[in-house]
């Protein structure tokens, strides 16, 4: 939520910061705005709606500059309007600031810096910062901010410039992200490394609490406790093409597309040939603490919530241990029942949702085993869980997940397996041939991509569909929830998922010809109940399009349109399936000319509550 960039260098800080928030701008895209010292001033530009207005403002009303801050706004505290859009000045005009996540107590704050005759000009929480700069500033930005935060609760990633001290841009953190790119004369800051690739791949992830001041030449951080500190330097592996579209017409297109490498590159150098073994040497759980695992609580949020629905089917059936899957947002204020025997696992492909890292941090507390699945290196998840399992998607930039979510349950099939081995809940023969069958799925992905053609057509029959049913049973039924999800997120069509046998306990009442019903009925113990299923919505009305294995001549007489995938072991099945309910929901949004990878109210990476 919110993207926020800064620079200081040689450079155009403008150009930069544009380029920046354009990696940035799947976080929000209400409003921007970006801020330079120019001439010993601050100049600000600042537009409502997305990015390329903001560039049009510029180019009509230029300003240059070598050090600058800039963002891309998800509105919380206010409409989004040029008042509220950042960056957000204080009374004098002379410190701007840029701001990532949420001033709880900015509504006292305000009124006290009313009462020292402070002047708001917009509604936004933001400006107290401002304001609270403002007022600690005697001639050091760093010393100023540091006090402005002693009086802030809530969650920031923020960056302030000031025209009296334009040597240096300040930054802090807590609770939201904040990365440092390292370059030669010059440094970048940005909330998340997409923003920075196309200029370094040397990054220092700030730690939670931590503030900074970036010189073209230095980077000097300090702890919660304001003890200077060094925090490591690392390098990504990703690159600048990765965030590129590459010709795709949107990037979930592009996403959807990439799946076959994706999910094969979750599971390389994590499989052994000569031995059948999985191998997770970042998950350190060692084989007596898996035989002490008395149950497994995955948590996570939308997408990511149902990879950990689906994991629960493999982890109850391979493993034997009792799993159950939590909504975080639900879970932290649940007061859950974990101990020490409990195994966590967070799935989060930012690793920065509010929700899942205060609920890891919850689990952590109650001195629960914790373990992250996380596609962004370094993010905050993946640091402070105990151990992480990354899903090396690359960079996903559509707001809807989609090679994350393939990934993320590629990475859980891995850490079921890896955990049933150890405990000798499933033989050396079920590993070697779950291994065999999982170094076919990227095949298998790579036929089902073929289908593009077929399920375009079949989305145009639908794209005046106002809503939608998904139906599927066992493993397959969180796939279900997910091709939903999809549809509502892109394509703004009511569309629900359900498991297929609970349709008689209410939504079959919904079922007329005006509801079309979506049904996984590929091979499975329960394909015959899904049949019956599908003959329950036919018998009222409804249209059916079915995704079936290649070969089913049975569900061409039962249904109106088919899908036909190509078979894989059932609990793969998950793998595939979800596929063609990604391209169908990204085909009916593009026919209907909705924003396919920005959709409307949603951001990709969620830092508030
Ligand atoms: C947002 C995104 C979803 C994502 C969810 C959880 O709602 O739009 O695509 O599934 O957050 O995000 P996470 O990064 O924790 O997986």
């Amino acid at each position: 939520m919110c993207g926020i960039v800064g620079y200081i260098g040689k450079k155009n800080a403008v150009d930069v910061i544009y380029n920046g928030l354009q990696k940035l701008e799947y976080r929000g895209y209400d409003s921007a705005g970006i801020a330079v010292i120019e001439n010993g001033k601050i100049e600000r530009r600042r537009s409502v709606g997305k990015l390329v207005n903001l560039q049009k403002n510029i180019k009509s009303n230029k300003i240059f500059g070598n050090i600058g801050i800039g963002h891309t706004r998800w509105a919380t505290h206010g409409k989004p309007s040029e008042e509220n859009a950042h960056p957000h000045t204080d009374c004098s005009g002379k410190i701007v600031v840029v701001h990532n996540g949420i001033i709880e107590n900015y509504v006292s704050l305000k009124k006290q810096l009313q009462k020292e005759k402070h002047k708001f000009a917009s509604e936004t929480d933001t400006e107290v910062v401002a304001h609270l700069i403002e007022k600690y500033y005697k001639g050091d930005l760093l010393a100023a901010v540091k006090s402005a935060l002693k009086n802030i609760e809530g969650a920031y990633a923020l960056c302030a410039i000031s025209c009296e001290d334009s040597s240096r841009v300040v930054v802090a953190r807590k609770d939201a992200p904040l990365v440092i790119g390292l370059g030669k004369e010059e440094n970048f800051i940005a909330s998340d490394v997409s923003a920075l690739l196309q200029y370094t791949k040397d990054v220092i992830f700030l730690e939670n609490g931590d503030v900074a001041e970036i010189k073209e030449n230095s980077i000097k951080i300090f702890d919660t406790k304001n003890k200077k500190v060094t925090r490591a330097q690392q390098k990504i592996l990703w690159n600048a093409i990765q965030a590129e579209k590459c010709g795709y017409k949107h990037f979930m297109l592009k996403e959807i597309n990439e799946q076959t490498q994706t999910t094969q590159d979750t599971f390389r150098g994590r499989i052994s040939d000569e031995e059948n073994k999985i191998i997770l040497q970042s998950v350190k759980l060692t084989k007596e603490e898996i035989s002490n695992i008395s149950r497994i609580c995955i948590v996570a949020c939308g997408t990511s919530y149902h990879a950990g629905l689906t994991a629960k089917f493999l982890f109850e059936k391979l493993t034997g241990i009792p799993t159950e899957v939590n909504i975080a947002s639900e879970f932290r204020y649940a007061n859950p029942v974990i101990d020490n025997k409990v195994l966590t696992i967070f799935i989060s492909q930012s690793g920065e949702t509010a929700d899942t890292l205060a609920a890891l941090r919850l689990a952590k507390e109650k001195k629960s085993k914790t373990v992250a699945i996380c596609n962004v290196v370094g993010s905050s998840v993946s640091r402070e869980a105990d151990n992480v399992l990354y899903t090396h998607c690359g960079p996903e930039i559509g707001v809807a997940s989609t090679k994350a979510f393939t990934g993320q349950l590629t990475a859980l099939y891995l850490l079921v397996m890896f955990i049933a081995s150890k405990k000798q809940t499933i033989s050396k023969k079920q590993l070697a041939k779950f291994i065999v069958n999982l170094r076919d799925v990227p095949k298998k992905i790579s036929e089902t991509l073929k289908l593009s053609t077929k399920i375009k057509e079949i989305a145009k029959m639908f794209q005046n569909t106002k809503q939608f049913i998904y139906l599927a049973r066992n493993i397959n039924y969180p796939i279900a929830l997910e091709g939903a999800l999809k549809l509502k997120e892109i394509s703004y069509i009511y569309a629900e998922g359900y498991p297929a046998g609970e349709m008689k306990h209410g939504p079959i009442a919904l079922i007329d010809e005006t509801m079309p019903v979506m049904v996984i009925a590929t091979k499975s113990k329960v394909y015959d109940k899904i049949l019956s299923n599908i003959e329950e919505a036919k018998a009222r009305g409804a249209k059916i399009i079915a995704i079936a294995n290649k070969g089913n001549k049975d569900i061409v007489k039962k249904s109106d349109y088919q899908i036909f995938v190509p078979e894989v072991d059932e609990i793969l099945s998950p793998l595939i399936n979800v596929i063609p309910l990604q391209f169908f929901a990204y085909f009916v949004s593009v026919m209907k000319g909705c924003d396919v990878d920005q959709p409307r109210n949603l951001a990709k990476s969620v830092t508030v509550e």
